[in-house]
């Protein structure tokens, strides 16, 4: 029987990368399109997944046997500071929706996307699967990780009582292209992509936020959209799995702001704005789970994903999400 795989938040930073590796990936491959199978990319204007009749319909329209659900108020650190209701409610009814049109519409399987925002604040490191409940998240942003963590919840819960294969994803900070560089409310890597950009063109001081000594796990949202489509294929345990290079290979924002410069090719000094909040110092997740399941995956080491990101940012930069308001 065909296929359709809906993606939520398919308009966005991974969605695009999914649909990026579908497009181009041999079909028939470990991560290409299968014969017979339908990808549908949902972005926010066809649904607004808050509501649950518009979810209700989303799912009669498309009637998916599968769903990557992706679609969540996402952002930077100052942005969840300032909006913590916002992100806890939005990311709730999103989620609920979801999984329970999921539900009731018989989809044969759904991974949601969590992230190590939900981790505890205070834990022992590195990260694993086992540590999610363990202890409350940073202050920062708790609104979004206790909206995220209560996915696993609802996974369990569906699963016990009426047999539903949901799961769920925890990748590592993500960055790619088709990012959101709005100054004030992306991410690390986008936000300073931008900076940088914005530096360059107007001679002026590029300005890194915090002191730069914060260590991060990234992952290139192509990578990612191969893992994601590794576990829709062959994963289904309702036990989260990290997605994630390993932890040896944290770095610091320094470090990102030191490859922004050189693969933006802009020869300057930079300063940090010391007082810039910035989150966790450093929360290194593992990767043996994931490893020991997926057997071989070659991620794409981390210089080239940057300079394949920067140059997309200068390629789209009149189309790149610069500046959105909040929802
Ligand atoms: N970026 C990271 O570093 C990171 C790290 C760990 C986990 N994650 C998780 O990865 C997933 C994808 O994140 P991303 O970085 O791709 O985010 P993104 O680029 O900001 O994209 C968010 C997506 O969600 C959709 N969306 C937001 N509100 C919606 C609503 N009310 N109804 C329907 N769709 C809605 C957006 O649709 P429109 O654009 O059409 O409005 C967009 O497609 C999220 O679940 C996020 O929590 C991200």
């Amino acid at each position: 029987m065909a296929s359709i795989v809906l993606v939520t938040g398919g308009s966005g930073l991974v969605g695009k990368a999914i649909e990026y590796v579908i497009a181009t990936e041999p079909i028939g491959s470990r991560f290409g399109k299968k014969q017979g199978e339908n990808w549908i990319f949902a972005k926010s204007s066809e649904a607004d997944l808050r509501d649950a009749e518009q979810t209700r319909l989303l799912y009669e329209k498309y009637k998916p046997t599968h769903v990557i659900h992706l679609a969540a108020v996402v952002g930077g650190v100052y942005k969840n500071m300032k909006a913590n209701s916002a992100f806890l409610r939005s990311n709730i009814l999103i989620n609920e929706n979801i999984l329970y049109h999921a539900h009731t519409h018989h989809v044969q399987k759904v991974i949601s996307c969590l992230s190590t925002c939900v981790f505890p604040d205070k834990v022992e490191y590195p990260l694993d699967e086992t540590k999610i409940h363990l202890g409350l998240p940073h202050p920062s942003n708790f609104g979004y990780s206790h909206s995220k963590r209560l996915v696993d919840i609802q996974n369990r819960a569906y699963r016990e009582e009426f047999g539903c294969n949901f799961t769920s994803a925890i990748p590592t900070s993500v960055f790619g292209p088709n990012d959101n560089y709005d100054l004030e409310d992306a991410h690390v890597i986008p936000a300073l992509i931008h900076r940088c950009y914005l530096a360059k063109k107007n001679n002026a001081p590029f300005v890194v936020a915090g002191t730069g000594k914060p260590l991060r796990q990234f992952i290139y949202s192509r990578d990612l959209a191969k893992l994601f489509i590794w576990m829709l294929r062959e994963y289904d345990d309702v036990e989260p799995v990290i997605l994630s290079v390993s932890e040896d290979e944290e770095i610091t924002v320094k470090q990102v702001a030191d490859a922004i410069v050189k693969a933006m090719e802009f020869k300057c000094t930079y300063t940090f704005d010391t007082s810039r909040p910035e989150g966790q110092f450093r929360k290194p997740a593992s990767n043996k789970k994931l490893l020991s399941l997926i057997g071989e995956f070659e991620f794409t080491p981390f210089e080239i994903a940057l300079k394949q990101s920067v140059d997309w940012f200068l390629e789209n930069y009149d189309n790149a999400r610069i500046g959105q308001p909040f929802p």
